[in-house]
């Protein structure tokens, strides 16, 4: 990554604005359920404070569109930051103006605090010059960590870094180290797992991959748009109509280009997409007239994770199935254990693969599960995230 990181820059003594994504989940109660954002951008805090920094921890929580919203506080995210450093954190309750400069300039070294969402203003998501530049005020240095928001280009992810000596966290580092490698450096052979309701939210990924892996494993409902277009009758499965042509246009080109498309050879179908609907496993050629494909079968799910297993290189986004429901997620799961398993390298993306290797308790042996539901998606598709071009302008080295 040709743009300075942290360990480029001096901080002792300075306030630093650190963008991170603690755009975390809570419940009705406004109880984080799952604090993972908060955890991967510690080793950048902890980083800054040995370092000397005043950390000024700033990110955005849902989308309040524009107006302070009680019910995207960040304020149970600073608590839980202090609870898991073991130090207080203060929070401003506000992110510009009088008090988050009281409390940016309250701040000793070592110090860690926590503005209010940035959401809360309409010039964030504008990325208005007047409101950077009152970020910007508040700090000396910029870092971003937020690889989450990387695909968004907001005040404080492109407005900020335009305004002071810029640098990238570590998880930012971490994520586009990783997310590099599977989309430009892949060692072969490379396996893309490619799953999620729709054939439109992944022809993107699939479309720039085409030409550096060897095989796509295509499953969730994507795949019943795939098989309508080998000429199969689906019942009633979601099949994106308007999207079959693409999909057989698509298995021509691979063809051509000699890269492996696999379809499911069996499904789990069920009467009603629900736990307790009759379900059964079919041959994907013999989808019963009213009944809907919920998962990939036993037969596709074993040479899917053969596959995966023989990989030195496995992307995988999507799940296989309706993971969330107990019943329907065994596809998912066998994907999910042979990646853990593979010792090649393997990178999930994608929010909902990412909860499924989570809640299958394999995450830990997954190279590199993304943070970034969108922005790893807009990766695989090789745009270029402007949270990440910006930092690219502030010269290496300063
Ligand atoms: C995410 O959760 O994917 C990021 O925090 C980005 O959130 P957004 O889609 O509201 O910009």
């Amino acid at each position: 990554m040709n743009v300075n990181t942290i360990r480029d820059m001096d901080v002792k003594n300075k306030k630093v604005f650190l963008r991170v994504d603690f755009n975390v989940p809570l419940n009705e109660n406004r109880i984080i359920t799952d604090d993972n954002k908060i955890r991967s951008s510690l080793p950048t805090i902890e980083m800054l404070m040995q370092m000397g920094a005043r950390v000024i921890v700033a990110s955005h929580l849902g989308r309040p569109k524009g107006q302070p919203n009680e019910k995207y506080s960040l304020e149970p995210a600073a608590r839980r930051l202090g609870e898991i450093l073991g130090k207080e954190v203060l929070f401003a309750r506000d992110c510009i103006g009088e008090e988050a400069k009281r409390v940016a300039d309250s701040l000793k070294d070592g110090d860690v605090a926590m503005l209010e969402n940035l959401r809360f203003y309409p010039g964030e998501e504008k990325n208005d010059p007047d409101f950077a530049r009152q970020l910007a005020d508040l700090a000396d240095i910029y870092i971003n960590d937020a690889f989450g928001t990387a695909h968004r280009a907001h005040a404080s992810t492109v407005g900020v870094p335009g305004l002071l000596p810029s640098a990238a966290g570590l998880l930012m580092e971490k994520e586009v180290q990783y997310m590099s490698k599977v989309v430009t450096n892949p060692v072969k052979p490379y396996v893309a797992i490619i799953g999620g309701a729709k054939v439109s939210d992944k022809i993107g990924v699939i479309e720039n991959l085409l030409d550096k892996v060897d095989m796509f494993l295509i499953g969730g409902g994507m795949a019943n748009t795939f098989l309508k277009a080998r000429g199969f009758d689906m019942g009633s499965s979601l099949v994106e109509e308007d999207k079959v042509g693409l999909a057989r246009e698509t298995m021509e080109r691979a063809e051509a280009k000699g890269v492996q498309i696999l379809l499911p050879s069996d499904l789990v179908v069920a009467e009603r997409v629900a736990p307790d609907a009759p379900n059964r496993v079919v041959a994907s050629d013999r989808v019963p007239s009213g009944w809907a494909a919920v998962d990939i079968g036993p037969d596709t799910a074993r040479r899917y994770g053969e596959a995966v297993k023989n990989a030195n290189t496995i992307v995988w986004n999507g799940p296989m199935g309706v993971f969330e429901m107990e019943t329907f997620a065994r596809g998912t799961e066998t994907v999910a254990r042979a990646a853990a398993e593979s010792d090649g390298t393997s990178v999930v993306g994608g929010g909902e693969s990412a909860a499924a290797v989570k809640k299958i308790g394999v995450a830990e042996k997954i190279s590199h599960v993304s943070t970034g539901g969108g922005a790893s998606l807009e990766f695989l598709e090789g745009k270029s995230l402007p949270g990440i071009e910006a930092l690219a302008k502030t010269p290496v080295g300063v």
